[in-house]
């Protein structure tokens, strides 16, 4: 752990001699990890086609630094201690050792099923130890992991199979989540009506529901793994050959995988666990996302193992069997540092304290908020409540493109402020730009967030199309990565996210676009056109609000979210009913296109939509009317027609 910064000057310091001496900052942490040929070069790269290349022509195998290494002294410590959804299920604990054993099967297994350095494999599963398994394995046999939460929708799961055209996928019968169950298995096959690609497919038991099992196609995960042994020599991997896709919603209709490679982001990833949480060799690690989102690929599985930690891997919700959950598992694990999200807080925060009195939560020690800007109401209850006032909140800023943590606080290390991610780790450079591409220098200044210099685990390219890479994160200002978000800097220097800047929406600490939503409401058969945006919810950070065009048979059937009182109490109470069902089904077909999480919470039937004479919605307006803040909509003057306005005004939820 020498790598360790243990002081607000130590942090000084290193940050100032990371920013001046980048390459050989990186170098001297790239040199703790075992590699099968160092690297020649550190760095190339320019931020115009855009390329970025670390440790170049290094030779690796990433699951030799989270497995093999380890092994000499650390075999029986635990790698993962897993906590069931049912809390009366024993804990699964699984050692380095096991780990390892297990990933040298399951990697077996993918070569036995054809796959080779450079497939790509999908992973839809439960969060389970078999997903990191899974995960791990694609790595150790050189092959790209392309992991959907498994909380997509069919549709979703073909996108993203397609996209990156999956050789193999890996799910289970079915998950968990509280007191339902979800068919995974049906989900897939579905889904795999729709691809043209996958040539197997491993399905792991876990609820024992009666599933299809195509011949040829499916195999089971448990008869695979028997025929299996534990040993598999990890495929050698250049440091930029890619080790993972993952995909995130941007400002236009379809998801782009975001592409990371190997070296720089195994260097950044454990560097920045390390640091920010503080890391002990005994301590129990939570990090509660799921493995599906960057947070769960970096902070559960390739941080902490990289480190040789204990991670938590949680496969239920926070609200079940009661709202107690978090804290129980934190009690019983001896948890000492816990990685969550602000609407989690939020929601257990709303809940009530009952839910927290009964458990001791003494054995934490650093507590993180991650995924969404946290509010000071939340930032003070988790600080006094959770944190007994005596642990380091860390506010950690990152996202999917960078691939690790880029602006927090250290724990103990840097003085906090409530709802400021602080200041940047060392090697990251910040800068604030105005509309212009202007830097925004000095402090107490707001701008938009931009980095001027790559850090090892920047984003490399969006899978199959590098002009999207360039058009989305290089192309909005010369020569620096653009990072969507708006930002304040304070008197100190601190910085503080305000949110995204572009058509991105965080609805629960998930990123959807606006034209991902719109997409998918344009497909209800009587719905013309749409418009979506975000407002503030009090849990979820943001909530959707969708305007919808109907079509004229709609109205015909009384489809009209005007004034439902008429006079005809039948007439309006029917009205109310056809409206009732029909945003009933326009919320079914989000679920079904994207996810139960993108489903719209506010739903307007409009007969229009505020549009420039060029034909473009303006967004601000209905912004505007979503937050409720409709005493100065601005400027409408422009519109093809104002009077639209009005009705949207009116009939406001
Ligand atoms: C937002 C999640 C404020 C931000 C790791 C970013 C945050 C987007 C914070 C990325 C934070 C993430 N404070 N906002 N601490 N962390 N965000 O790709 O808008 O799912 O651009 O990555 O979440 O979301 P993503």
């Amino acid at each position: 752990m020498q790598h360790k910064i243990t002081s607000f000057e130590q942090y000084q310091e290193t940050y100032k001699k990371s920013v001046e001496h980048p390459e050989q900052f990186w170098d001297e942490i790239a040199h703790t990890f075992s590699w099968k040929k160092k690297w020649d070069t550190t760095l190339d790269w320019n931020f115009k086609e855009p390329s970025v290349k670390w440790f170049i022509n290094g030779k690796l195998n990433i699951t030799e630094n989270c497995l093999d290494r380890h092994l000499e002294k650390n075999a029986q410590k635990p790698a993962i201690i897993w906590e069931s959804n049912d809390i009366n299920e024993p804990n699964r604990i699984l050692t380095y050792q096991e780990l390892h054993d297990e990933v040298c099967r399951f990697s077996n297994v993918l070569q036995n099923n054809g796959i080779e350095k450079g497939d790509r494999v999908c992973i839809y599963m439960p969060m389970i130890p078999e997903l990191t398994i899974a995960v791990l394995a694609c790595a150790r046999v050189g092959a790209i992991h392309s992991v959907v939460f498994a909380g997509f929708s069919s549709k979703s799961l073909s996108d993203r199979i397609n996209d990156a055209t999956c050789k193999l996928l890996v799910t289970a019968d079915g998950l968990y989540r509280g007191n339902k169950t979800v068919a995974l298995k049906e989900i897939c096959d579905e889904a795999l009506q729709t691809t043209s690609s996958i040539e197997k497919v491993i399905v792991y038991k876990r609820t024992n529901e009666a599933i299809n099992m195509q011949i040829g196609r499916d195999v089971w995960w448990h008869s695979e793994m028997q025929k299996a042994t534990p040993h598999f020599d990890a495929v050698e991997v250049d440091s930029e050959d890619a080790l993972f896709i993952l995909y995130t919603s941007g400002s236009t209709g379809k998801p782009k995988g975001v592409v990371h490679t190997t070296a720089g982001y195994m260097v950044f990833t454990y560097y920045t666990f390390l640091n920010v949480f503080q890391y002990e060799s005994d301590d129990v690690f939570w990090c509660t996302a799921d493995v599906g989102w960057i947070t769960g690929h970096s902070y559960i599985i390739y941080g902490p193992l990289l480190n040789g930690a204990t991670s938590v891997m949680f496969e239920g919700i926070p609200t079940f069997p009661d709202a107690g959950r978090f804290w129980a598992v934190i009690d019983k694990l001896s948890v000492s540092k816990f990685y969550t999200a602000p609407t989690a807080i939020r929601s257990l925060m709303a809940s009530g304290l009952e839910f927290v009195y009964p458990y001791k939560l003494d054995t934490l020690k650093v507590i993180g908020s991650v995924g969404e800007p946290i509010n000071e109401e939340a930032w003070y209850w988790y600080h006094e409540h959770i944190g007994k006032q005596k642990c380091p909140i860390v506010d950690t800023w990152w996202q999917t493109e960078t691939g690790g943590i880029l602006i927090s606080p250290i724990a103990g290390v840097t003085p906090t402020k409530p709802t400021f991610a602080t200041l940047p780790l060392p090697g990251v450079q910040p800068i604030l730009v105005d509309s212009g591409g202007y830097e925004v220098s000095g402090n107490n200044v707001e701008g938009f967030l931009c980095m001027k210099f790559p850090w090892p685990s920047i984003l490399r390219t969006t899978y199959g199309d590098h002009e999207r890479c360039r058009l989305t994160y290089f192309s909005t200002y010369e020569n620096l990565y653009f990072t969507g978000d708006g930002c304040r800097r304070d008197e100190d220097g601190y910085y503080r996210i305000i949110g995204r800047v572009d058509d991105v929406m965080n609805i629960s600490g998930h990123r959807l676009g606006t034209a991902e939503v719109e997409n998918a409401i344009n497909e209800h058969p009587n719905v013309v056109e749409s418009a979506v945006v975000a407002y503030p919810h009090d849990i979820k950070g943001q909530g959707i609000y969708a305007f919808v065009i109907v079509d004229k048979q709609s109205i015909e059937k009384g489809i009209v979210d005007t004034d439902p009182d008429t006079g005809d109490a039948e007439a309006d109470s029917l009205r109310l009913l056809n409206i009732t069902a029909f945003k009933n089904e326009i919320r079914d077909i989000v679920s079904k296109i994207i996810s139960p999480i993108a489903k719209p919470d506010k739903i307007q039937i409009v007969s229009g939509l505020p549009k420039t004479r060029s034909g473009k919605i303006m967004r601000r307006i209905l912004r505007k009317v979503a937050e409720n803040d409709i005493s100065n909509l601005g400027d409408t003057t422009t519109l093809l027609d104002p009077s639209i306005v009005d009705e949207i005004v009116k009939n406001a939820q």
